[in-house]
């Protein structure tokens, strides 16, 4: 089954503290942003790729994207300053039918078997998200006192990609803005619609490259599956 993926890459990386985008950081040999590129430039049930981009970063990226070879680039869309008006304007961008997919630029380490099971399950149930089980015992507090243990076999750690048919998608980004509500990813907008996510178990391993201890671990991941080829 065929889909295209939005991926955001218009964010600032000001956890990251590089002082400039996170995505254009090297990892091993190449820029984070590529790594996560290549991932979709490699998988042929991809049909193409929707970028949202800061515009001042527009001409380095569309460059990195030639001189790396990736061809599956259709569009490079101006970012906004949320990360869901990014992912925002990738939907306008894209007037169309079938499966989307969106995957946060800065998360190099989704595996294709996953891809696979969220296009599948979008594409008969409307909308599955990447999660993994919570691992650590997890409580609510006020301030710091507190307050009660939640049951962790209930709890999820979600991830992206994020898959949907369309329609599902754009109804939701469309109520979404319309009301001004504010998601921290695609799942909050579509569930508020009342339409069923489903989630499809990822790995632990893809980890979004959000503060520098990050790069070590993908860095470390990044030859320990080079050697492996895994
Ligand atoms: N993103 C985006 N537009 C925004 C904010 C984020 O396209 N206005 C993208 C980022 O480029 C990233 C993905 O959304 O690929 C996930 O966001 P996050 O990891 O939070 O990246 P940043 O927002 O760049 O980092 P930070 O929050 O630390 O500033
Ligand atoms: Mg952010």
């Amino acid at each position: 089954k065929k889909y295209t993926v939005l991926i955001p890459a218009a964010g600032s990386g000001s956890r990251m503290g590089a002082g400039f985008n996170k995505l254009f950081l090297e990892l091993v040999d190449k820029p984070i942003l590529i790594h996560t590129l290549e991932v979709f430039e490699n998988d042929p049930s991809c049909e193409g790729m929707i970028l949202s981009v800061k515009e001042e970063e527009r001409l380095d990226i569309s460059r990195m994207i030639a001189q790396f070879g990736i061809t599956k680039v259709k569009m490079l869309v101006e970012g906004g300053a949320e990360r869901q008006q990014s992912v925002a304007a990738c939907i306008h961008a894209h007037p169309s039918n079938g499966i989307i997919l969106v995957h946060d630029a800065a998360r190099p380490f989704i595996r294709h078997e996953v891809i696979r099971q969220l296009v599948e399950t979008a594409d008969v149930q409307g909308a599955a998200i990447a999660g993994v089980r919570v691992k650590d015992t997890m409580k609510t507090a006020s301030d710091t006192i507190v307050e009660g243990t939640i049951d962790r076999s209930t709890l999820w750690s979600i991830q992206t990609p994020q898959a949907f048919r369309y329609e599902v998608l754009k109804e939701a980004s469309d109520k979404a803005e319309a009301d001004g509500f504010l998601g921290t990813d695609e799942s909050m907008i579509v569930e508020r619609l009342g339409f069923p996510v489903h989630i499809v178990e990822s790995a632990y391993d893809n980890v979004k490259m959000t503060t520098k201890e990050d790069l070590l671990f993908g860095e470390v991941l990044l030859k320990h599956r080079r050697q492996e080829d895994v």
